[in-house]
């Protein structure tokens, strides 16, 4: 038997190793991404190696760029949000390391994959529904649904017993859950468990505190093509460059944090810390080019999409028609949304404060209050008023009439 772990290198997943190892006799394979969580895999590496794994069985893959052409940016077409707030940052990096559980599952002759996501969460949904339309035969162990560890105690014991390294400060509870990648951290648990009381400053990670941040407003300016952000300041970046610079903005002006109670699909509320610095800033400037270049009936069908998209993302159904249905209508949606906006960075938050486009449909000619040369005549919107309200008209003349 072989399975395929999600390996982080962290000290859950080390002991999640070990654990396939003596408990479940498997030989595993570990996976490692660089997501842009900000830490080094080499670690891993060494890790995984010192665990007894072979070297052939240890893939450690920059998946950065992937990572952001083909799931952060067909979402942020849609101005995707959660529940009105979340911006999905694990959520969509979830299929992406399915995917590649399941390829390396196959390239390896292994008929399992592992991971360690609880039984408590949406993680284990999106990883296990992702490999399972991926491959309908694949196999999936998930040790925090099985395993008698159900302490810190007994997992630190078990780690001392097969000499897993502990860091010094994952002896005592580690303060909060944390997942990392280019578009966000999230924290979750422990000491954020009480939604009344408000975060400590230590929980955040990858933004300056808005309240200290710089007193003087910053200009940047994002180019998009067909709805993707490709040129920064003018110059020309890679998705994952894009993502990387607006973070770093981001984080110097405090901007993209969240603090947001969500109901997870298994049914729970649950309160979690967001840092979406990039993430929040991409959002204003894709809502401000799309508000020059989206015909109005497009932009109001897709926006009224956007929110059972988010769920179908949110619930772990990326592979699946539904979601990829919905892509395509806004895929088509995004056609003509190419321009520039200009932003302004400022204590917190991202105002889009100017935006041009070959393909703008704003039309100075017939918005102007001043002489418009005759581009627009006022005496149409009189007929125009009139059949629209011939039915508030028979409607308020019924009520007057049954009320005698
Ligand atoms: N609640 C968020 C979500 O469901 C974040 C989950 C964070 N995951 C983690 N392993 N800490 O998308
Ligand atoms: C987990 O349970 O592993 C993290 C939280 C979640 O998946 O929602």
């Amino acid at each position: 038997k072989k399975v395929v772990l999600a390996y982080s290198g962290g000290l859950d997943t080390s002991i999640i190793l070990k654990w396939l190892q003596t408990e479940y006799g498997c030989e595993v394979v570990t996976f490692t991404a660089d997501l842009g969580q900000g830490e080094e895999l080499e670690p891993a590496r060494e890790k995984a190696l010192m665990l007894g794994i072979k070297p052939e069985n240890i893939f450690i893959e920059d998946l950065r760029e992937e990572f952001v052409r083909d799931y952060v940016n067909p979402m942020f077409r849609a101005n995707t949000v959660y529940e009105g707030q979340y911006l999905l940052g694990t959520s969509i990096a979830r299929p992406l390391i399915s995917k590649r559980l399941v390829e390396i599952a196959e390239a390896t002759g292994a008929d399992a994959v592992a991971h360690g996501a609880t039984g408590k969460g949406n993680d284990q949904v999106r990883f296990e529904l992702a490999c399972y339309a991926l491959n309908p035969d694949i196999k999936v162990v998930a040790p925090w649904r099985e395993w008698d560890l159900t302490s810190r105690t007994k997992l630190i014991d078990f780690a001392e017993k097969n000499q897993i390294p502990i860091a010094k400060d994952k002896r005592g509870e580690a303060p909060f859950s944390v997942d990392a990648n280019l578009l966000h951290t999230s924290s979750e648990g422990k000491v954020l468990e009480d939604p009344a009381e408000m975060a400590p400053d230590y929980v955040f990670q990858r933004t300056d505190d808005p309240v200290k941040a710089p007193d003087a407003p910053e200009y940047v300016e994002i180019t998009f093509e067909k709805g993707d952000a490709v040129a920064i300041n003018g110059k020309a970046v890679s998705p994952a460059e894009m993502l990387t610079e607006l973070n770093a903005l981001g984080k110097k002006h405090g901007i993209g944090r969240l603090d947001f109670v969500e109901n997870r699909f298994v049914g729970m509320k649950s309160r979690g810390i967001y840092e979406t610095p990039g993430g929040t800033i991409l959002l204003e400037a894709h809502r401000g080019i799309e508000q020059i270049t989206l015909d109005p009936g497009a932009g109001h069908l897709k926006d009224s999409l956007m929110p059972r998209y988010a769920e179908i993302i949110y619930n772990g159904f990326w592979f699946s028609p539904e979601r990829e249905m919905l892509q395509a209508l806004i895929d088509k949606s995004q056609e003509n949304v190419t321009g520039t906006v200009r932003l302004q960075l400022f204590k917190g938050s991202a105002f889009c404060v100017g935006r041009w486009s070959d393909h703008s449909l704003y039309s100075e000619a017939h918005v102007t209050f001043e002489d418009d040369a005759g581009a627009y005549d006022q005496k149409d919107a009189a007929g125009f008023i009139q059949l629209n309200a011939l039915r508030l008209k028979l409607l308020a003349a019924r009520n007057r009439r049954l009320k005698g």
